[in-house]
């Protein structure tokens, strides 16, 4: 296991009726806050007013800022930046899913820092002492709600860009899963897509010795293949949405990469395709995810194999590892397409190979060869044409 630093200061509120503790929780924060969301779907829950009364009853004004888009866009962080600077705010508080809350965290710090808020992203700027977060959780997916990191796009130079600030974690998050009963179907299972694509980032290196992360990791992605149909058939059965809502913080909150290396090819390969065509995050991963799986299980035989017999069960038994391993892919992209119902080809959203190279290209540019797991700039462009 190699050396690592395990730091996370947000405090989870998880269970039923844990918003009402919104107002009590962010009084200490700020008593001026931006109130942050995204489309209509904490308005028509009926989530927005009851937050809104929490915050009148606990004495904390809020200067509503609604409209922030999936694959949240910079100017949404502007504008969020430039309210929190003219009227003086002292807090931020996102109600939605991952793209509110990382807007949240941009705005936060933008309202730092006397340059343009994409400063932030493209020089990775951490502006000290940001404003503080809060944070209602309303879809299991990105682990944001524990996590320092927020991703942004930006239409104008048609980039998605990651982003990380020690000082970026929320304060509180409040985890309520019955907040997700109201997610629609293909958002749940991107969601699903997601947090296993984050146990997959931080699984397959070659750091010896780490059982109890495989053992967590594992156990995360059982628990999300175990759950994620039943929310998908009954949208309101609480123990499948409360396991997907823990398992979504587990995945990205520390621990299950905490003394291993972290590889994130495949989400600087999504990101890429989200910025060219707006597609979800956790539509595009499932895309990218089984073709760099193929690309990767003959150079990992080992790790792919006990993959394939930890997470999805396989018989090892008679066949050598790289079979096994095989087996572990198709069950993979088999439980994404199959069960989820979720496109796992470039052609299931209408994506041509015509900028396959291009993109290739962005994501080797941004991480170089020695941060892509060895993967050459050929490697990149063979997992999207894999995918197509
Ligand atoms: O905008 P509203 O009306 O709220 O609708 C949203 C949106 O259409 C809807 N939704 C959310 N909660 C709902 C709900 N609909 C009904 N009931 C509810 N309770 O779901 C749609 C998707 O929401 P979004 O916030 O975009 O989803 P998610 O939480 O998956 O966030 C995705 C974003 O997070 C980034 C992704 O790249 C993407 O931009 N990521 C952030 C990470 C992080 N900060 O650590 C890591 C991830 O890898 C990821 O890259
Ligand atoms: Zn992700």
């Amino acid at each position: 296991m190699n050396n690592f630093i395990y730091y996370n200061p947000t405090a989870i509120l998880f269970g039923r009726g844990q918003a009402d503790a919104v107002g009590e929780r962010m009084a200490p924060l700020g008593r001026n806050i931006l109130l942050l969301s995204g489309g209509a779907s904490a308005e028509r829950s009926g989530l927005l007013d009851r937050v809104r009364e929490k915050l009148r009853t606990a004495g904390v004004a809020y200067t509503e800022l609604p409209g922030v888009k999936p694959n949240p866009v910079i100017e949404k962080v502007r504008e969020g930046a430039a309210l929190c600077k003219s009227r003086r705010l002292d807090a931020v508080l996102s109600v939605g899913g991952g793209s509110v809350l990382d807007s949240a965290k941009v705005i936060a710090s933008a309202a730092r820092h006397e340059g343009d808020p994409w400063e932030l992203l493209a020089k990775k700027i951490k502006p000290a002492n940001p404003l503080p977060v809060g944070c209602v959780l309303t879809l299991a997916a990105t682990g944001s709600e524990a996590n320092g990191n927020a991703v942004i796009s930006n239409p104008a130079t048609a980039q998605k860009l990651a982003w990380y600030h020690p000082q970026a974690y929320p304060r509180f998050s409040i985890l309520d899963p019955e907040l997700t009963f109201t997610v629609p179907r293909e958002h749940t299972a991107y969601g699903a897509v997601d947090i296993m694509a984050h146990v997959f980032e931080q699984y397959f290196h070659d750091v010896q010795a780490t059982p109890l992360q495989d053992g967590v990791a594992e156990t995360v992605l059982r628990t999300v293949a175990a759950t994620a149909p039943i929310a998908m058939a009954r949208p309101d059965d609480y123990a499948s949405r409360a396991n997907l809502m823990w398992a979504s913080t587990l995945a990205l909150h520390g621990v299950v990469g905490a003394g291993v290396v972290g590889d994130w090819t495949c989400h600087m390969l999504e990101h890429e395709l989200s910025a060219k065509y707006d597609i979800a995050h956790g539509a595009g991963l499932a895309v990218v995810y089984p073709a760099w799986m193929e690309l990767m299980a003959p150079r990992k035989p080992a790790r792919f194999r006990q993959f394939a017999v930890n997470a999805w069960g396989i018989d090892p038994r008679g066949r050598d590892d790289l079979a096994v391993a095989r087996e572990g892919v198709a069950a993979t992209r088999s439980f994404f397409r199959d069960t989820l119902g979720v496109g796992v080809r470039l052609s299931d959203y209408g994506i041509a190979p015509d900028r396959l190279n291009e993109m290739a290209q962005a994501v080797y540019d941004l991480k170089g060869p020695t941060g892509l797991g060895g993967l050459t700039r050929e490697d990149l462009e063979r997992v999207y044409r894999g995918a197509l």
